[in-house]
Formats: structure tokens, C-alpha cells, sequence
């Protein structure tokens, strides 16, 4: 059975990855800071091990503890949008936490590589390709970048990923453009760059959308074939009007 740890288990994202996953039959390490903001259904509770972590204090050690045995680990992690969450401490919550789950894996040296997972934004380009985003949105990004730690955050962690990710790992970065809330896995859309300007014409993307292809990366090796060491950016299905 494939191990998964999700970080950022208990965020509006992340508890739809647990849940996805554990659906598609993976075994779940769920690290949250306070298990009572983790709810797990009597059914997923066979499957699903929720671990009471904070990973911006965790040693060496416990990295290794915590990613001993697993197959896949999935990042749902992110500042939270109030004035703390955006300019607070830890301003690299989401690379620290790549870095220290790349240490420990090239530590740990296992026979099969393991595959990191880490949900970023559109808002982030990826430098490995020609990928060149309109004026205004790179105008605009620039700016974010100086003034928005959490912006800066999402490229760097990318980046640990990219260059830094070592010899025991493979890696894919899903990209979603603006997050909403659905109910059900809709229609979605992958490209392996952005198709639409970030700032001035975003599209949508569904929380559980992310979850749906997220936790298919963790199960399918060919879908995983087709976006490791990629940065797939993932939009909503457009819902057509009525008598277009
Ligand atoms: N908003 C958008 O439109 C949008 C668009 C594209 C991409 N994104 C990216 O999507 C990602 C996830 O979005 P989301 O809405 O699912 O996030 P969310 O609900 O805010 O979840 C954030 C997760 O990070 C954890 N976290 C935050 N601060 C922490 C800290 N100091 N130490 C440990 N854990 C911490 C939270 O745990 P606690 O509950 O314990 O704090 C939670 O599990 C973010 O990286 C965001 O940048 C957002």
C-alpha cells in the first residue's frame, strides 16, 4: 500500500487531499498542529494516521521519524490571509518545510525515490522552461514579490524542489489559479503553464479539484510520468452559459 504524508493536513485544501487520498486507497500520515482541527471519518480512520506536529520546530530527527517508509509526500501548505499570517513569522513556512523534507529524504537514501508533491500558485513561473508570463502580470508580480512574504515563499519552495530536490526524489508542483470552494471533483483543466494573465483575467480553480489531481498524481504512476518534474497549472472546466 502507498504511504503518503500531507502537510498542511487541516487546511481548507489539505483535508480534501487526506480524504482523496485515503478514497483512492493511499495510507495517510496527516501532520497538523492541533489534532482536534483534523476530523476523520470512522471509515478513513483505518487508513489515516493523524500526527501532532509543528513542522516549523521539528528536529533532524523527527523529519526522518516523520518521512521514514513513505512513497509520496503532499505539501497543502500556506500562510494564512490575515495581517500575522501574510507578514509574520515564518515568513518561509512552505520552503523551510520543503527543504527539511528534501534533507531528510536524501538522508534517509531510500531504494525507491519518493515523490514530493507541493501546491504553489500560478502566480509562481517556472524558470526551468521558456515559460514568459504578459508585461503587466510580471510587473505586478515583481511587486508582490518585495512586498508579499508569502509570495516569495511559494517561488522559493518551488525552487528548493527544482534544483536543490537531490537524487532520492521526483517532484511536481501543481499550480491553481484563484481558489473557490465546491462541493464536487468538476471538470478541470491541466496545462504545463499558465494560459491566462494572473492578475487581470484569473480563472478559477476548485480546492477539491486540487485534491482530486493531487492525490491522482500519488496513485497513478502514468499521470505521474506525465507531470513529474513539471509545474502543471490547473483551472476549473469553464461552465458554458446557457444558449451559447
Ligand atoms: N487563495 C488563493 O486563491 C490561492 C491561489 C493559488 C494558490 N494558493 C496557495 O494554496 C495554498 C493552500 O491554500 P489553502 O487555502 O488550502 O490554505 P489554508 O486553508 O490557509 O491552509 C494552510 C495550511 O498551512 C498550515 N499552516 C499555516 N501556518 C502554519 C505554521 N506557521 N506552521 C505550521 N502550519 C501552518 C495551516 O495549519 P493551521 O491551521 O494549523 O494554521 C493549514 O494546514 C497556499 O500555499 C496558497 O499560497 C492560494
Amino acid at each position: 500500500m502507498t504511504q503518503a504524508v500531507v502537510l498542511g493536513a487541516n487546511g481548507a485544501t489539505g483535508r480534501l487531499l487526506v480524504t482523496a487520498l485515503l478514497q483512492k486507497g493511499i495510507s495517510v500520515n496527516a501532520v497538523v498542529r492541533r489534532r482536534d482541527t483534523l476530523s476523520i471519518t470512522t471509515s478513513e480512520q483505518a487508513d489515516c494516521k493523524v500526527i501532532e506536529a509543528d513542522i516549523t520546530t521539528m528536529s533532524n530527527s523527527e523529519w526522518h521519524t516523520l518521512l521514514d517508509g513513505c512513497d509520496v509526500v503532499l505539501s497543502c501548505l500556506g500562510h494564512h490571509l490575515s495581517f500575522k499570517g501574510l507578514f509574520g513569522q515564518p515568513r518561509s513556512l512552505v520552503t523551510d518545510a520543503m527543504r527539511s523534507t528534501l534533507t531528510a529524504i536524501n538522508d534517509l537514501a531510500p531504494q525507491q525515490k519518493v515523490n514530493v508533491i507541493l501546491m504553489n500558485t500560478t502566480g509562481n513561473q517556472h524558470r526551468g522552461i521558456a515559460e514568459k508570463p504578459p508585461l503587466s502580470q510580471r510587473i505586478v508580480v515583481g511587486i508582490l514579490r518585495h512586498i508579499l512574504p508569502p509570495h516569495a515563499d511559494n517561488e522559493q519552495a518551488a525552487e528548493a524542489l527544482r534544483l536543490d530536490g537531490g537524487h532520492h526524489i521526483e517532484w511536481c508542483v501543481v499550480r491553481p489559479d484563484s481558489l473557490i470552494d465546491d462541493l464536487k471533483v468538476s471538470d478541470y483543466r491541466l496545462y504545463p503553464s499558465p494560459i491566462r494573465n494572473v492578475i487581470f483575467d484569473a480563472g478559477e480553480t476548485s480546492r477539491i479539484n486540487v485534491a482530486d489531481f493531487m492525490s491522482a498524481l500519488a496513485s497513478d504512476p502514468q499521470l505521474w510520468q506525465t507531470w513529474q518534474g513539471k509545474m502543471p497549472v490547473i483551472y476549473n472546466q469553464e461552465k458554458k452559459m446557457k444558449g451559447a
